[in-house]
């Protein structure tokens, strides 16, 4: 569907929606057994996949974690307060980044091809553009989980050398946070800690 906009017609988010998203959206620790179907993995993936990132290059890829094996074999890699709420969420999801995202330019960029070759020979490079990307998609990856009526985890205490060994052994796929993903148990957060002040962060210039 295309959204049309004429200049004296600005579109904006329902109040309960940006609630959905961001003043009501919490961080939850604790799942129901409702299961999350495919259908929801692959719309949150549809949603990120538009957000913006540097030349269109989409470094994030996702290693979703449903059954009881795979679930078995990530959690040992989790910080001991990060596995049994892992283990008990119906859906997690591995987020990394592609540091050979490069190869893709023909897909994601094919006006500006040209380009791929400023990385060929330069890995710091796609390290940095990658993992920066990539992390800036996590946090549409979070939004388009809250966007669905679902719950995000996220997490970056695990062992992610153990973890890239274990999952991603051919080496340029590089984890950086796993994201639980469910609907709220009774429990599943508790007080909201508190958030910096407008003047504390924003300065004008
Ligand atoms: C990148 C990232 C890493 C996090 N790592 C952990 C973690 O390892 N364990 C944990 O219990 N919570 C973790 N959190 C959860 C944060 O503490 C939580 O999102 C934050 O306090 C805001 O909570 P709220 O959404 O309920 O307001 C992480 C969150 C993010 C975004």
């Amino acid at each position: 569907m295309t959204i049309e906009l004429t200049l004296d017609e600005t579109l904006v988010l329902e109040p309960a929606a940006a609630d959905l998203l961001f003043r009501e959206g919490r961080t939850a620790n604790k799942f129901t057994n409702d299961p999350v179907s495919e259908e929801q993995a692959r719309s949150i993936v549809e949603l990120v996949k538009m957000g913006p990132t540097a030349f269109n290059n989409q470094p994030l890829r996702v290693t979703y974690v449903r059954s009881e094996d795979a679930k078995e074999r990530l959690v040992p890699h989790l910080a001991g307060g990060n596995q049994e709420k892992t283990r008990n969420a119906p859906l997690s999801a591995i987020l990394s980044y592609d540091a050979d995202w490069h190869e893709h330019f023909p897909t994601f960029n094919p006006g500006a091809q040209q380009l791929k070759s400023m990385f060929d020979d330069n890995a710091e490079g796609r390290h940095k553009l990658g993992n920066n990307n990539a992390n800036l998609q996590a946090g549409y990856f979070i939004m388009a989980v809250r966007s669905l009526g679902l719950a995000a985890g996220p997490m970056s205490g695990y062992d992610a050398e153990a973890l890239d060994a274990d999952f991603f052994p051919e080496g340029n796929t590089h984890s950086f946070m796993v994201v639980n993903i469910g609907y709220p148990a009774e429990g599943a957060w508790g007080e909201r800690l508190p958030r910096l002040n407008y003047d504390d962060v924003v300065t004008t210039v």
